[in-house]
C-alpha cells in the first residue's frame, strides 16, 4: 500500500493548505479548505475505500454494521490516530490490520456534540492499512427513517431509507464525514427476505430478493452520497440505462411521469459532456421523504409529490440529474462551498429544461426561482445572503436557503449572458473535466474562473463584480433578470382581479400551466384576500382539491393566511400525509402567527410527528418553540 496521498484530490488539498495565492482584492476568509463540520483529519490519514457489512433490523430499528476502511497516511502524519465521525453510534469494537490478520485496537469515543456527533479515535501505527469498526446505529439516527407498513403505499411491509447530506452519514456509518474525502465502496446488506435493497452504487435491475444484497461502487464519492433504501420495491425501465424504482401502487404513474429521463440525460450530455456514472435510476420514496430530491449517485431519491400527472414538476429530475456533473463529479470541499454544488446545479437544471421543454417553460421556471429568492432576501440577515456563507458554529443544514441555489445560478447566468453561451458552455465543460472526481473550494473555483474565463476576456470581465457576487450580501448591479411574457399576462389578470376590475368568472385560465398557476397564487403572497373571495376562487378552480402538490401547498398557505376555513381539514391532512420540509415549514410558520393557529399547529404536529423524518420533525419543532419563546 502506498503511504502517500497520491490522488489528484489528495495532493491538491495538501498543496492548497501551504501555498498562499489569494490576490489582494479579495476578502480573506481563513482556512478556505478546512472543514468545520468534521472531526476527521484527512490531511494526516485518509480513507480511500469502505467495505460495509450491514444487517437491517426492522424490529429494533437499527443497523448492525461492520465498516472496514482502507486508509492512506500522509508522509508527515507521524503517529496520528484515525479520527472518524460518528453520531449516536454504539461502538462495539475496533480492529486494525497492516496487511495480515486484524488485531484489537485501542479506541476512544469523544464527547457528543449536538449536531457534529462524537469523534471516534482509533489508535493505528504507520503500517496500518485497514481499520475495522463493529457498531450499531441508534433508533433515532438522524440520517435514517424507519417506516411502519402503514406509512408506505403498499401498507404491508416496512421501509427504510437514508438521507446522508449534509452530515448525517455519520449517524449510520463511522467514516470521515467530510465532502473533501472521496472513497470507493463495496457493501453487503442483509434484509428481510421479502424486501429489495438499493444503494448509491451499481444496482442490478434484475436483482432477486434473497435477503442478501452485494453492492459495488467503483467511482470515488464523498460520504454525503452514501445511500441505502430497503422496501417492497419494483423496477420499471425507461431506457437502456435509466429506470424507476417505486412501490407497486406507485410504479406506473411514476414511470409515466419520468418517461423523459433518457432525453434529459442526453440533453445534459450534449451540454456538459458524457454522463460518467453508468446507470441513472430514480427511486420514488414514500411521502415522508424530507426533501424534493437527493442526488445519490446512480440512484436519485425523489419525493412522490413531484408526480403531478402531467410532468409539470419534473424540473426536480433535471436538477438531481444535473448533480451528476455539479456536485457528484465536482464536489464542494466544505459546506461553505455548497453554492458550487447547488448554484451550478440550478443553472444546469434550467438549461436542461430549456433544451427539453423550450424557452417558454424554462423562463417561467427561472422567474419562479427569482421570486422565491427575492422573498428570501427580504427575510435573511445579510451574512446569510453571501454565497461563500459563514457556517461557523452552525449546522450546515442551515445553509440550505435560496442563496446557494438561486443567487448561485443567477451568478452563472449573468456570466453566460455577458460572455455568450458558446464561450460559457465551453468554460463549464472544461471546468467539469478539469476537476472531475475532485472536491474543490470556492478559491479553487475563483482561480479557475479567472484563468479560463475572466483573464481571457478582460473587457467583458470588467463588467462583472464577481467578488461581490461571492463575498457580499444581496444581488450586485447587472444581475441577469429572467422574464416571462406568459407571466406578464398572468400578473395582469391577478392585479385586475385583486382590484375587483375582473370578476372571478372572467379570469382567463384555460391552458394555464402549473407554473402560471403558481405565479398567479404567488401574486397574493403580499396581498390579503378576504375569505369570501378565496371561496370564489375555490368554487371555480377547485384548488383545495388540486392533485398538484406545489399548487396545493401554495393554495393552502393562502387559505391559512386569509382565514379561509373551508380548507382547514385539507391543511391538516396535507401536513399529516406529506413530510417534505419545503411544504411543512411555510405552513407551520403561517399557522403559528395566531394563538388559535398555534394551537392547531401543535395538535396537527402531535398527530403527524411520528410519521415525519427526524430532519423535518426538528424543523417543525423549532418553528413551534421559537414562536412560544416570542410570546
Ligand atoms: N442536494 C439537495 C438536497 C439537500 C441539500 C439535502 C442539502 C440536504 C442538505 C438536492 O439536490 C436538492 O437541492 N433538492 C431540492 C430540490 C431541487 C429541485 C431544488 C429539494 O429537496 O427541495
Ligand atoms: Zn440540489
Amino acid at each position: 500500500m502506498n503511504r502517500r496521498a497520491t490522488s489528484a484530490a489528495g495532493a491538491c488539498l495538501l498543496l492548497v493548505s501551504c501555498v498562499s495565492r489569494k490576490p489582494a482584492e479579495e476578502p480573506k476568509p481563513m482556512n478556505m479548505n478546512s472543514d468545520l463540520h468534521s472531526y476527521s483529519q484527512p490531511g494526516k490519514v485518509r480513507v480511500r475505500h469502505l467495505d460495509l457489512e450491514c444487517d437491517v433490523n426492522f424490529a429494533k430499528k437499527i443497523l448492525e454494521g461492520v465498516a472496514t476502511l482502507t486508509i492512506e497516511h500522509a508522509l508527515d502524519a507521524g503517529a496520528a490516530p484515525l479520527i472518524l465521525d460518528t453520531r449516536d453510534l454504539v461502538i462495539d469494537k475496533a480492529e486494525i490490520s497492516s496487511g495480515g490478520d486484524f488485531k484489537d485496537a485501542v479506541f476512544h469515543l469523544g464527547p457528543a456534540h449536538e449536531y457534529l456527533g462524537a469523534p471516534l479515535s482509533v489508535e493505528i501505527t504507520p503500517a496500518t492499512t485497514r481499520v475495522r469498526v463493529h457498531y450499531s446505529t441508534s433508533p433515532n439516527a438522524s440520517g435514517l427513517q424507519w417506516l411502519d407498513p402503514a406509512q408506505t403505499a403498499g401498507k404491508s411491509h416496512p421501509f427504510l431509507f437514508t438521507q446522508s447530506q449534509a452530515i448525517h452519514a455519520r449517524s449510520w456509518i463511522p467514516l470521515q464525514d467530510s465532502p473533501a474525502v472521496r472513497f470507493t465502496y463495496d457493501a453487503r446488506v442483509r434484509t428481510p427476505q421479502a424486501l429489495l435493497a438499493l444503494m448509491s452504487a451499481e444496482n442490478d435491475p434484475k436483482a432477486r430478493r434473497s435477503g442478501e444484497f452485494a453492492f459495488h461502487m467503483p467511482l470515488a464519492i464523498p460520504s454525503y452520497l452514501m445511500a441505502l433504501a430497503v422496501g417492497d420495491l419494483v423496477f420499471h425501465p425507461v431506457s437502456e440505462r435509466a429506470g424507476i424504482y417505486a412501490e407497486r401502487p406507485v410504479i406506473d404513474k411514476a414511470a409515466k411521469e419520468f418517461e423523459d429521463t433518457e432525453k434529459m440525460i442526453e440533453a445534459a450530455e450534449t451540454l456538459f459532456g458524457p454522463y460518467r456514472w453508468g446507470r441513472y435510476d430514480i427511486l420514488v420514496l414514500p411521502p415522508s421523504f424530507p426533501f424534493g430530491g437527493m442526488e445519490n449517485p446512480k440512484l436519485t431519491f425523489a419525493t412522490p409529490t413531484v408526480i403531478a400527472g402531467d410532468k409539470s414538476l419534473v424540473s426536480l429530475i433535471s436538477h438531481e440529474l444535473a448533480h451528476s456533473w455539479s456536485g457528484n463529479l465536482v464536489t464542494n470541499a466544505t459546506w461553505r462551498d455548497f453554492w458550487l454544488n447547488e448554484g451550478f446545479t440550478t443553472y444546469i437544471e434550467l438549461r436542461i429544461q430549456e433544451k427539453l421543454y423550450g424557452k417558454r417553460r424554462a423562463s417561467m421556471e427561472a422567474v419562479l426561482g427569482r421570486e422565491t429568492l427575492d422573498r428570501n432576501l427580504r427575510d435573511l440577515p445579510e451574512p446569510d445572503q453571501i454565497l461563500y456563507v459563514d457556517l461557523a458554529g452552525r449546522d450546515p443544514d442551515e445553509g440550505m436557503t435560496e442563496i446557494p441555489y438561486v443567487k448561485g445560478a443567477l451568478f452563472l447566468r449573468t456570466l453566460e449572458e455577458n460572455f455568450g453561451r458558446e464561450r460559457f458552455d465551453n468554460f463549464i465543460r472544461g471546468y467539469f473535466d478539469h476537476f472531475a472526481f475532485q472536491s474543490i473550494t470556492t478559491q479553487q473555483f475563483i482561480d479557475y474562473l479567472k484563468e479560463n474565463l475572466l483573464d481571457r476576456n478582460k473587457p467583458i470581465a470588467a463588467r462583472i463584480p464577481w467578488q461581490d457576487w461571492i463575498f457580499q450580501p444581496g444581488l450586485p448591479a447587472g444581475a441577469a433578470q429572467p422574464s416571462s411574457d406568459a407571466f406578464e399576462k398572468v400578473r395582469g389578470q391577478a392585479r385586475r382581479w385583486f382590484k375587483r376590475e375582473l370578476a372571478t368568472a372572467n379570469l382567463q385560465t384555460a391552458g394555464w400551466t402549473t407554473q402560471e398557476w403558481l405565479h398567479f397564487l404567488l401574486f397574493f403572497d403580499s396581498n390579503q384576500i378576504d375569505a369570501g373571495r378565496m371561496a370564489d376562487l375555490d368554487a371555480r378552480f377547485h384548488l383545495t382539491e388540486s392533485g398538484n402538490a406545489e399548487i396545493l401547498a401554495q393554495w393552502l398557505l393562502l387559505a391559512t393566511r386569509n382565514g379561509y376555513s373551508a380548507a382547514d381539514r385539507k391543511v391538516e391532512n396535507f401536513l399529516i400525509s406529506v413530510g417534505r420540509r419545503k411544504f411543512l415549514k411555510p405552513l407551520y410558520e403561517e399557522l403559528v402567527k395566531t394563538p388559535e393557529g398555534h394551537r392547531r399547529a401543535e395538535a396537527i404536529f402531535a398527530k403527524a410527528k411520528s410519521g415525519y423524518h427526524p430532519i423535518s420533525a426538528a424543523s417543525v419543532t423549532e418553528i413551534l418553540t421559537k414562536e412560544l419563546e416570542n410570546k
